[in-house]
């Protein structure tokens, strides 16, 4: 078969995490990125074909809601009476997956409400392409760690000491820095040695200042993987650690 090109790999991960996991009924939490967008156009899809109905979604970004604004889906939040702060189901992507399911996100700068999303829900999905498959998490694709504005230094300062390099993320179009949805900066972290990802993730948010960090280690997530021959993999963890 033709290798696939990485936009159509992601589509085809997304449309199987939807296909196998979503039923009607269920309270979604939906990722943000573009692996976890065209899951919630798949979904938007079905309930239009009346293939899925009662879904209650809530969204983890800026970029999620406006995506579901457009296509008509209801937007919820955990507080919501109807949800109650816990979720059936979180869909999202990711920007490195180990084959225990560990992760890291926040590539797109939404790693809080997509942490919060992720550890508030029965089952979680990641949808991804194969190139994000990795061993060794946080030598390659930074880890992001969303930081309140005014604790920049004294963040970075104790993130350096952990071994970490440190990269203020910066806007695009716009001067300056990275802004997330909750008002924060972002800083993003590499290291050159192997490293724990299951202990930086609880050692990186005992800083104080740091709002949250882009490792997801203590979730079992099912991996929906497609590979550049079309097919989907897909892979089951043991119960959460
Ligand atoms: C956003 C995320 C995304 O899920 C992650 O960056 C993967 O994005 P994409 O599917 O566009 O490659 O964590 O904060």
């Amino acid at each position: 078969m033709e290798q696939m090109d990485q936009k159509i790999m992601k589509k085809l991960a997304a449309k199987a995490a939807v296909e196998t996991l979503v039923k009607s009924g269920m309270k979604l939490g939906l990722g943000t990125g573009s692996t976890a967008l065209p899951a919630v156009r798949h979904i938007a899809l079905l309930l239009s074909a009346g293939n899925l109905r009662d879904i209650l979604a809530v969204p983890t970004s800026f970029q999620t809601s406006i995506e579901c604004e457009k296509l008509g889906i209801p937007l919820f939040t955990l507080n919501s009476r109807e949800i109650g702060g816990r979720l059936d189901l979180t869909i999202d992507g990711a920007d490195e997956v180990d084959s225990r399911g560990r992760c890291i996100k926040g590539g797109g700068g939404a790693l809080l409400l997509e942490k919060i999303a992720a550890y508030a829900s029965a089952a979680y999905a990641i949808v991804i392409d194969e190139s994000k498959c990795n061993e060794t998490l946080g030598l390659k694709f930074p880890v992001p760690v969303e930081v309140v504005p005014e604790a920049r230094i004294p963040v970075t300062l104790a993130l350096e000491a952990l071994g970490a390099e440190v990269v203020l993320r910066e806007a695009i179009r716009k001067a300056g820095p990275v802004i997330t949805d909750h008002g924060n900066i972002l800083l993003d972290i590499k290291f050159r040695d192997v490293v724990d990802p299951s202990a930086l993730e609880t050692e990186i948010n005992r800083i104080p200042g740091v709002v949250e960090n882009g490792f997801f280690t203590r979730l079992a997530p099912e991996v929906f993987i497609a590979h550049a021959d079309g097919k989907v993999e897909h892979r089951k963890q043991d119960a959460r650690r």
